[in-house]
């Protein structure tokens, strides 16, 4: 008996698609269009004092959900508007022209990411990207060597989008303590399927967003600082809500709040965190470990059924270094993930990698039957 399929009534494209993607848009829960509303009745009835009756501290108050999956304490995470601002503000923290000026990330690295990192050379920046030699796999010793005492940061992914590979965080992020930097892990294709812990893992900074494992939709990024950090760094990409007195609207340079409204910048998504609770307080009400272990089961299965079928498996086989999704090399890939749509699976794509398929907590184990009965049918 699957207790989590009690779930399935909430989210109502279940009723009609069979939807493995959640590594890319997780499915919408019933309750957001109800969110969606009291959005709409706030500001309809109470106009401006929408911000002073909730929606000014909602980066902090909706974080704290993200907070409480992630292992944060209260008030160390704030919404942002994606992952791509969160990691432009955490590298803004560094001074880049200082002799400390290695950037460390891995080759499995979103590319957004990437193209954050290389920007920064203009100003300084070191960038050193350890390479995958498989495309999908990347040995954490490989990671430890690079990282020396002239790095300043270590950006890298804890599960990488394109092959689903666990990156071992927590020792990177010892090795960076040793030397004097700090880490950064996104978060991005691990939160809401793997169990995450940033205190266990003992990183400086993570980001993430709500598109995928949460349920919670487009707008909505994460960004978690530790504590301990707020007086001692300082981003550059900031704007009036970090600053001590926004409403005194002083001129001239920024004087920072002490407290995470330091790493916001300026108008925040309000919509978008309202779209994104239900998925939050739904992950959290059911809780990782449970999603996990169902998840590991699941992609075990789907790994079985793939190889079985004579197709090459682009993520590991060892559960513990694979995350929620399965990649599946399929000839002719991209046309047999469209014709898959056309029959009510969604999956999707990536190239050099292959078609990638996701359970999650709410798929049934005959749709994972199905998913590769129709890959293989397709394909022949
Ligand atoms: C691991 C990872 N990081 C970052 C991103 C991009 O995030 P955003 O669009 O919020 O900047 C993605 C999106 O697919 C991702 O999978």
């Amino acid at each position: 008996m699957d207790e989590l399929l009690a779930w399935r009534k909430e989210f109502p494209i279940l009723g009609h698609t069979t939807y493995m993607i959640s590594h890319s848009l997780g499915a919408m829960p019933a309750r957001t269009r109800q969110r969606m509303a009291e959005y709409t009745d706030m500001w309809a009835s109470r106009g401006i004092r929408a911000w002073e009756e909730g929606w000014w501290e909602m980066p902090v108050t909706v974080g704290n959900l993200v907070g409480r999956i992630i292992g944060a304490g209260e008030g160390e995470v704030i919404l942002q508007q994606n992952v791509s601002i969160c990691q432009w503000v955490v590298c803004s923290c560094f001074d880049w022209q200082a002799r400390r000026n290695k950037l460390v990330t891995d080759g499995l690295n979103f590319p957004s990411n990437n193209y954050i990192h290389h920007g920064l050379e203009r100003n300084g920046a070191r960038v050193v990207t350890v390479p995958s030699e498989d495309g999908f796999t990347l040995p954490v010793e490989r990671i430890l060597e690079t990282i020396d005492e002239e790095t300043a940061l270590v950006s890298v992914s804890h599960v990488a989008f394109r092959s689903s590979y666990v990156q071992d965080v927590g020792r990177i992020a010892q090795r960076a303590r040793e030397v004097g930097a700090m880490v950064c892990a996104d978060l991005y294709q691990s939160a809401g399927t793997l169990p995450v812990d940033v205190r266990a893992l003992g990183v400086e900074f993570a980001t993430g967003g709500s598109v995928k494992w949460l349920c919670g939709g487009p707008g909505a990024g994460y960004l978690y600082v530790r504590r301990d950090l707020w007086d001692k760094v300082t981003p550059s990409a900031t704007g009036w809500m970090a600053h001590e007195s926004p409403f005194g609207f002083e001129g001239g340079p920024i004087r920072y709040t002490s407290d995470m409204f330091r790493f916001l910048n300026g108008t925040p998504n309000i919509p978008a965190m309202y779209a994104a609770r239900s998925g939050y307080e739904i992950v959290g009400e059911i809780g990782v470990s449970a999603i996990r272990e169902k998840s590991v089961r699941q992609t075990q299965r789907l790994i079985e059924l793939a190889l079985e079928a004579g197709f090459r498996v682009n993520s590991c086989r060892n559960p513990a270094q694979r995350g929620g999704t399965v990649v599946i090399d399929v000839p002719d890939g991209r046309a047999v993930t469209q014709e898959l749509a056309r029959r009510e699976i969604l999956v999707d794509y990536r190239p050099q990698a292959g078609i990638r398929v996701a359970p999650h907590f709410y798929t049934t184990d005959d749709e994972i039957e199905h998913t590769v009965r129709e890959i293989r049918s397709i394909a022949k």
